[in-house]
């Protein structure tokens, strides 16, 4: 996959990768998925995203080449690689903020390195290729478990990670009412896993009507279209006794519909950080007390968004990139044991070489399109 300028991706030959450094690895791409993170790429939204780049940064993997020295992997392993590069040593490492490792993206201080995720997240190549370089091979790669299927695996790289994520930093007490915005892959998962921190009543909101109705049964929640309600805010208040919800979280980002003075400022103008309606939305109608858990990807500048609002509610807000890492040995555990269903999410297997039109159905939303999954030519066989 090359990058190649806003709304244009093809398929391209590249060099294959190989271990730079004594800590990487080479592995040979079995699944890659496209991810609404690549939306932002796609769109131009990201700074510093350059021609010639391969996006990707949820794969799985056969180890083809190791350096010197790794030694939790041997060649053939089969692995799902966590979308943070992280080097385990540092000092966000170290606390599990694998999403902040400051070595692998030392010329940024807020995100850590990110595969195929632009020149802001430190520039790596990524999965959406037939081999990639996994630089820190100890640390990030997990191996995939016999039974596991692949697909499941897949999205253990990142979707699953985030969307418990999400619910973990909404801090969801038993009975607590949680709204989502956004039922894309990572809302929808966000919804899934709020249950499982005890959630007595789950709100998912989009205007996708085929995502809403996945997300009725799957998650499962109660859904709402917002084009459907004057204002979302005043509604959400409303069937939460007046008092508001006591978790939102915003799973959708600085792609966010839903406001023309936003589109206009933050994707078209860029003179924001993205549109952030669903931020807007998520602190008007949580509680006051309540909590704002953020995984929507934002740019870096600043944002039309309710600050005074958040101080005056006294509202807690909390975000991150997933730590992917901290969240798989449990994740791994809730899959197999059937409490969580990645693979479902599945709704497209692609080849790689169909690189472009995949790009376009997700982004478009068409086709019903929830989660494209690339299938390079050697995992066809
Ligand atoms: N923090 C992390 O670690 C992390 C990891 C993965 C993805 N993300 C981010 O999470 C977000 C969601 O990812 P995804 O793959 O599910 O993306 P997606 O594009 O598939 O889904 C976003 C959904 O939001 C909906 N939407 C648009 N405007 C809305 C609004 N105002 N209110 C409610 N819903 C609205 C869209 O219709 C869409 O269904 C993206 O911003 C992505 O970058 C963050
Ligand atoms: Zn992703
Ligand atoms: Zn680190």
């Amino acid at each position: 996959m090359n990058y190649r300028g806003p709304y244009r991706v093809r398929l391209d030959k590249k060099p294959i990768p190989f271990c730079e450094h004594v800590q990487d690895a080479v592995v040979r791409v079995t699944r890659s998925c496209i991810c609404g993170s690549d939306l932002h790429l796609y769109h131009g939204l990201v700074p510093d995203t350059r021609v010639g780049m391969t996006f990707g940064h949820e794969f799985t993997g056969v180890v083809e080449e190791i350096g010197p020295e790794v030694k939790n992997l041997a060649v053939g392993d089969h692995v799902l690689v966590p979308f943070n590069i992280a080097c385990g040593q540092c000092h966000f490492c170290k606390q599990g903020l694998f999403g902040n490792c400051h070595e692998s993206n030392s010329q940024a201080t807020a995100v850590g390195g990110i595969y195929g995720y632009s020149h802001t997240a430190g520039g790596y190549d990524g999965g959406q290729a037939e081999y990639v370089r996994v630089p820190y091979a100890d640390v990030g790669p997990q191996k995939i478990p016999e039974n596991m299927d692949l697909d499941d695996a897949v999205l253990l790289t990142d979707v699953v990670p985030t969307g418990y994520q999400a619910a973990e930093m909404g801090g969801i007490k038993p009975g607590d009412t949680v709204v989502v915005f956004g039922a894309g892959p990572v809302g929808i998962m966000a919804a899934r896993c709020a249950w499982l921190f005890g959630a007595g009543r789950v709100i998912v909101i989009d205007h996708l009507e085929y995502r809403l109705e996945f997300a009725r049964t799957y998650c499962p929640a109660e859904v709402y279209n917002f084009l459907s309600l004057d204002d979302p805010v005043v509604f959400l208040k409303k069937t939460t006794d007046s008092l508001g919800a006591d978790v939102c979280i915003d799973a959708v980002g600085g792609d966010a519909a839903g406001s023309a003075l936003h589109t206009l400022l933050g994707t078209k103008l860029k003179l924001e950080g993205g549109s952030a309606v669903a931020l807007h939305w998520a602190i008007n109608s949580v509680k006051k007390g309540g909590v704002v858990s953020i995984v929507g990807v934002y740019g870096p500048t600043g944002n039309l968004i309710p600050i005074g609002n958040v101080v005056n509610k006294g509202i807690t807000i909390r975000a991150n990139q997933a730590s992917v890492k901290r969240l798989l040995p449990k994740l791994i555990e809730h899959v197999q044991a059937g409490r969580l269903n990645p693979k479902q999410l599945i709704t497209h297997k692609v080849p790689l070489e169909e690189i472009s039109d995949a790009y376009h159905i997700f982004s478009a939303k068409l086709d019903g399109c929830i989660k494209p999954v690339l299938v390079p030519p050697s995992a066809r066989a």
